[in-house]
């Protein structure tokens, strides 16, 4: 079969090389799933929308915001407090949520799941709780030179307090960890490891597995964050043995607002409460307060109850499909598109391991990736362009932005032949 670009305008028809045959191996039903998606058929700037801002957010399937609807329709009370009808309901949905999420990612217990408002949220949890009670001056805490800020600012807020230092695992030309570097920062003094497991601003998919191994000769405790890895690949926090792991709901087709930490039950029955409040308590005295068991200690306050819940159907939606089909799926969508890309002519893609997942990120010779938004925008085309809160990550690669096309497992291939024919059009008037 023929790459068949949807070609409508001449002067970019003679621009465009026909590449060779792509015939995805994978015969998932895109059209079907598609269908799940009320908002995918929307138009923008009366163009069809062609959504590829995934790893910003993800948008939502109808089973989604259904049960959000009914929860409020149906069940709306608060959580765990009460001993009525309603209550007891939320608190059965609530709850039951916990429990996917827990087969999702495989981890043993329920009391293992902590609800967060998402990944950034998890990780100042990690930082503030284990951090503060248990890391000294002089202690070292390891990340990665591609962390999202989330990754990054919180463990640096700590090191100001306590005196700790962070050291970074850096990278090649590709965007991969160099983990010969990495096993020699690792010593006596480091303390905590915390990395990416996939990249948001290169797509790459890091050997978390071995980085928590390597950590583990040590005995240093492993984060990983996971935000965007759970809607991408299959992840088990049990086979990997990571000790956190971290991800948010807005992007595997869940609610925002919501996000989940995983811990081990050992690592978070010793460390302190984050936030004080309601529900994470057992007594409360003027002299002193007993903290509740797992997780409602660290779950203080009345919590997202829809998040929890939409999140809990979203995971069973994804479940349905499969991680390993979507995951080949998106395999053979990112080649289609980096072949794609890579034909045209000034474009550079930032990011280019062997082992990536879902993101294109690339600059534009001539082009500032902002106007290169702004005009694919009015095509009708949603990316993201700056820094995708990986300022280090552009200080890596000397650029100041990039344009990023993120994938989910409903984008299409036509979405990239627009994507395509976007910039071309942004070549034509800039004259690049
Ligand atoms: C790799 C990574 N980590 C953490 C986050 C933070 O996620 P949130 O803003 O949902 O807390 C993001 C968001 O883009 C991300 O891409």
């Amino acid at each position: 079969m023929k790459a068949s670009y949807n070609l409508t305008t001449p002067n970019i028809t003679e621009q465009l090389t026909p590449r060779p045959s792509t015939q995805f191996r994978t015969g998932f039903d895109v059209e079907k799933i598609r269908e799940d998606f009320p908002i995918l058929k929307q138009r923008v700037h009366g163009k069809p929308l062609v959504y590829l801002d995934n790893a910003a957010t993800t948008q939502k399937p109808r089973v989604v915001i259904e049960a959000i609807q009914k929860y409020y329709t149906e069940e709306n009370a608060n959580v765990h407090r009460g001993v009525h009808f309603l209550s007891e309901k939320a608190t059965q949905a609530y709850e039951g949520a916990r429990s996917r999420i827990r087969r999702f990612i495989n981890a043993s217990k329920d009391r293992e799941i902590i609800f967060v408002r998402g990944a950034t949220e998890g990780i100042n949890l990690v930082v503030n709780s284990y951090g503060r009670k248990y890391l000294q001056p002089g202690d070292e805490i390891i990340i990665s030179a591609m962390e999202h800020h989330s990754n990054i600012v919180p463990w640096q807020i700590l090191c100001e307090e306590k005196g700790t230092k962070l050291r970074i695992i850096p990278m090649n030309d590709a965007g991969e960890l160099l983990i010969d570097e990495y096993e020699k920062l690792l010593n006596e003094r480091t303390k905590f490891v915390s990395v990416v497991q996939i990249s948001n601003s290169l797509g790459t998919i890091n050997p978390v597995r071995q980085i928590i191994q390597m950590a583990h000769n040590y005995g240093i405790p492993v984060l990983i964050d996971g935000a965007q890895a759970v809607q991408h690949i299959p992840v088990d926090v049990k086979d990997l043995d990571c000790d956190f792991y971290v991800f948010s709901g807005h992007k595997i087709f869940g609610p925002t607002g919501i996000g989940v930490l995983y811990g081990k039950e050992r690592l978070l029955e010793a460390m302190p409460p984050y936030q004080g409040g309601g529900d994470m308590i057992l007594s409360v005295t003027f002299e002193k307060t007993t903290y509740n068991t797992l997780p409602a200690k660290f779950e203080a306050g009345t919590p997202h109850i829809e998040g929890g819940i939409g999140l809990g159907v979203a995971i069973d939606y994804v479940s349905k499909i499969g991680l390993d089909t979507i995951a080949a799926y998106e395999h053979e969508l990112l080649q289609y598109a980096t072949e794609a890309l890579s034909e045209i002519e000034g474009l550079r893609i930032i990011g280019t391991a062997k082992e990536k997942a879902s993101v294109l990120s690339f600059v534009l010779e001539g082009v500032h990736p902002h106007d290169m938004g702004t005009i694919l925008d009015t095509e009708g085309i949603a990316i993201r362009t700056g820094h995708h809160c990986t300022q280090p990550v552009m200080q890596r690669f000397g650029i100041p932005a990039t344009a990023r096309a993120s994938l989910a497992f409903y984008n299409t291939k036509e979405d990239i032949d627009a994507l395509v024919r976007g910039i071309y059009k942004v070549k034509e008037i800039f004259g690049s």
